[in-house]
């Protein structure tokens, strides 16, 4: 059974991860905008990871017998002044999931929840790969600067993204 306080920041978790995908859907639409199908579509792969993410905290709120209870969502930014504008937007994003999850691994630990904190474990290193991913578009994007020609090789490239496989809700 789920403590009161793991509960809540749980929940919590399976906001940041909705507002994620939300925040990516955003940046399909940008990227859609400016003609950019590539990233738009490497954005709508994003956008299913982290579908799947908030699923699975949420099955395991449940699964522990909590309750998930489902908040509003933040509005998203909308536009970005660059595609390296928007994936160091969506880097900086992922910082601050890893943050939050650090945080709560921490909570776990220390309300002795050792089957949240084993679970979390997951996510964790998850988190590496998903900064490790971003940062790459970011330095990519770098290194193609004003060229259109490199920028229209990485959206080319981008495009192949595969999507994510789709996990058991509560196992890895
Ligand atoms: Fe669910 Fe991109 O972290």
């Amino acid at each position: 059974m789920l403590k009161p306080k793991m509960e809540e920041a749980l929940n919590g978790q399976v906001n940041e991860e909705v507002f994620s995908a939300y925040l990516y859907a955003s940046m399909v639409s940008y990227f859609e905008s400016v003609n950019l199908k590539g990233f738009a579509h490497w954005m709508r792969m994003q956008v299913l990871e982290e579908q799947i993410h908030g699923q699975k905290v949420g099955e395991f709120i449940m699964a522990r017998g909590g309750r998930l209870r489902l908040r509003a969502i933040a509005e998203p930014q909308q536009d970005w002044a660059s595609p390296s504008a928007a994936f160091e937007a969506a880097l900086q994003h992922e910082q601050h999931i890893t943050e939050c999850l650090n945080n709560l691994s921490t909570l776990a630990f220390s309300e002795q929840d050792h089957a949240t904190r084993t679970f979390l474990e997951w996510f964790v290193t998850e988190q590496v790969e998903e900064e490790a991913n971003t940062d790459n578009m970011v330095q990519q994007l770098k290194l193609a600067g004003d060229a259109s020609g490199a920028l229209f090789l990485l959206d080319r490239e981008a495009g192949q993204r595969p999507a994510p496989a789709i996990a058991a809700p509560t196992g890895a």
